[in-house]
């Protein structure tokens, strides 16, 4: 069947310890086709970071990876990171460089391409993420929130196949939330690439996701699309609150927290 697997995200009893700790306890998940948006979703600890970077190759873990057929784990450090492109939850030490210097050797760092190339490449990502006015600033004079913008170009610039995105919106305005899902929903499908991310804000991911992941405890509780797996008893289960799931009249989901969960279910 593998031949017909192109572009698919399998994930097979992914583990990770540290030390003897046990922080994920063996996370399978149905095959992810390109060209979906899945939203990582589960309280703080529940180990969705140590899940993106398991499956980005950046944190030792046991069980199987698998992108388009391929085992990750075959390939090496530098071919993953070719592959999958990861955004860390915590913005990188700024340097003195221009913006579009820094995606430009985003762009340059797995593949040789002209320079002229990347520039014009890197621009074009600037563009399409609404932060062309950027280009000439330096990393060191932006905000928080504009970094995380600059990150993100930087992971799309290198047209992965699999996109890994850490909080990527947690530093951004309400208008810039939007516009982050709408460019990542977009180039997810133009591209046909794998698109996980984690996202606190509940309503943005199930208002812009295709499907979800509801993580608790370092284990997968529930996964598929958003409106088909979101159900007040998930929520119960995964955050401890109480909620009534509405669809505003223009067809969107809207969650509204009542209060917490007294006695939490066991996972
Ligand atoms: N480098 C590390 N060393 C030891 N424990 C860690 C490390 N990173 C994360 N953890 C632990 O792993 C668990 C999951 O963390 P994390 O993946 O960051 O969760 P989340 O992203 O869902 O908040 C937490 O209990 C955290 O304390
Ligand atoms: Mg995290």
């Amino acid at each position: 069947m593998a031949e017909h697997q192109e572009g698919l995200l399998q994930v097979q009893g992914l583990c990770v310890k540290y030390g003897r700790r046990k922080i994920l306890h063996g996370i399978s998940l149905n095959p992810i086709a390109p060209g979906r948006v899945t939203a990582l979703l589960g309280p703080n600890g529940s180990g969705k970071s140590t899940f993106l970077r398991a499956i980005a190759g950046l944190t030792a873990s046991n069980g199987q990876v698998i992108l388009g057929g391929k085992d990750l784990a075959s390939l090496s450090l530098g071919e993953r990171a070719k592959l999958a492109a990861y955004l860390p939850q915590t913005l990188p030490p700024t340097v003195h460089l221009q913006v579009i210097e820094a995606i430009m050797v985003a762009r340059r760092a797995g593949e040789a391409v002209s320079a002229e190339r990347a520039l014009q490449e890197s621009a074009d990502v600037l563009e399409e993420l609404g932060i062309g006015s950027l280009a000439l600033r330096y990393m060191d004079e932006l905000s928080g929130g504009q970094r995380q913008l600059v990150g993100l170009a930087q992971a799309l610039v290198r047209r992965p196949a699999l996109l890994l995105l850490d909080e990527p919106l947690s530093a951004l305005d309400l208008h810039y939330q939007f516009a982050v899902m709408d460019v990542v929903r977009r180039e997810t499908q133009k591209r046909g690439m794998v698109t996980l991310l984690v996202v606190h804000d509940l309503n943005i991911a199930l208002q812009r996701a295709d499907d979800v992941v509801y993580m608790r405890e370092g284990a997968s509780l529930a996964q598929g699309g958003v409106m088909d797996v979101t159900t007040p008893e998930v929520l119960a289960n995964v955050y401890g609150v109480r909620t009534r799931l509405e669809v505003c009249p223009r067809g969107l989901p809207h969650v509204l927290v009542d209060g917490i969960v007294e006695q939490r279910l066991q996972a």
